[in-house]
């Protein structure tokens, strides 16, 4: 969206929140009793099942997740891009052999523009915010009218030295930014293993806040808050204080690669995510008048993953259908995009029906 109609947009919704706001919770409950699969997620991410099937049947593609660079700062007892030394606390500081270069990144968002992308999900094989290209490729999915989603897990945002200035590009370049998020600033700090991310990931949600990423329709403000056992306690509290600052939670259970390829006693059983889902529908149906189905894989936002619905190109250009993994489709290097595309689109088009293929493997 142009910047003037953004701004034009926030200012609106700014002032339809106070309105809500004045006239107390019942008028809120009226306003959001419908199934989320109808209501928005987070920008970029809100989009019907029959939008994901419309836009299946015209052979286009919805999300290019293509990632930065493996650098990170954190080392998540969970991360999933952790694939080839799963236990190496090391793995995640320095750049991986042959990582894609700028004019090959560039290329790759405009092919999958051309092919209709709507959405560039930057997952980051590291943390997106401290690579030097990330800006660029930010800018040039803008460019070609992608909707930029950055997840991160809030450092270089919550940096007193540097936050501000990252978090206003974002703002100006009309991001949806998500940050990581595990509840009680100690458990965050034993699951990221990194002493002092909680306080960084709070001053990154502050200012992105400040600057109004939350003032907007759809968001453009989420959390990722991973449901395994260390953070099945905290799941509920987290629901509710994303309902009542307009954030969107993103949590799912693990995704079955790198670090969670295989299941271990960390997961959450199948019950214990149906227990958890039913618990997060009834606090949003009791407090909050939201009805939903509560269905995987996002605690109450329906039944569409719009993920599944295009290609997930690592930083040295492997391409797989998701970051599931579970199909491959070879190297960017080797193909175009447009041939992977076509490879897997009859896939799509005959079995798509809003799921998680690779979680219900998985369980
Ligand atoms: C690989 S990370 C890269 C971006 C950034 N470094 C971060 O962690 O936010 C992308 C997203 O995947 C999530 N993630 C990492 N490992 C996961 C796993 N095993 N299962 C589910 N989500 C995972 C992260 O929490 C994050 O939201
Ligand atoms: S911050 Fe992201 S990339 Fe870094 S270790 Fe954690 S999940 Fe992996």
């Amino acid at each position: 969206m142009p910047i003037l109609s953004r701004i034009i947009t926030t200012t609106f919704n700014k002032i339809s929140k106070n309105i809500t706001i004045k006239l107390g919770s019942n008028i809120r409950r009226h306003q959001m009793s419908h199934d989320l699969d109808t209501l928005p997620r987070m920008l970029g991410w809100s989009h019907s099942l029959q939008t994901c099937q419309e836009t299946l049947a015209h052979g286009e593609m919805f999300h290019l997740l293509a990632e930065t660079t493996n650098r990170c700062n954190f080392d998540c007892e969970y991360c999933f891009t952790v694939e080839e030394t799963v236990g190496d606390a090391n793995f995640h500081t320095k750049p991986l052999p042959g990582e894609l270069n700028l004019t090959e990144r560039l290329a790759l968002i405009k092919a999958a523009a051309d092919l209709g992308a709507k959405i560039y999900d930057i997952v980051g094989a590291g943390e997106p915010l401290i690579d030097p290209l990330c800006l660029q490729q930010i800018e040039c999915a803008v460019n070609h009218g992608l909707q930029p989603v950055v997840f991160t897990n809030g450092s270089v945002l919550g940096s007193p030295r540097q936050g501000r200035q990252r978090a206003e590009q974002l703002w100006e370049l009309g991001a949806t930014v998500v940050v990581k998020h595990h509840g009680p600033a100690e458990l965050h700090d034993r699951i990221v293993r990194r002493k002092g991310a909680a306080k960084l990931r709070d001053q990154a949600l502050e200012l992105l806040m400040e600057l109004g990423f939350n003032s907007t329709t759809p968001t453009q403000l989420g959390i990722d808050n991973i449901v395994y056992q260390a953070t099945l306690p905290w799941i509920p509290g987290c629901l509710r204080w994303c309902r009542e600052n307009n954030l969107h939670l993103v949590c799912s259970s693990f995704i079955p690669s790198g670090r969670t390829k295989k299941v271990t006693a960390q997961a959450a059983s199948s019950e214990e995510l149906r227990r958890l889902f039913e618990e997060c529908r009834r606090i949003d149906e009791e407090e909050f008048g939201i009805s939903h189905s509560e269905q995987m894989p996002f605690v109450g936002s329906g039944r569409t993953c719009t993920q599944y619905l295009g290609l997930y190109v690592t930083i040295r250009g492997d391409v797989y259908g998701c970051v599931g993994k579970t199909e491959s489709y070879g190297n960017i290097r080797d193909h175009t995009l447009a041939e992977i595309w076509k490879e897997r689109l009859p896939l799509l088009q005959n079995s798509f029906d809003g799921g998680c293929p690779p979680r219900h493997r998985f369980q």
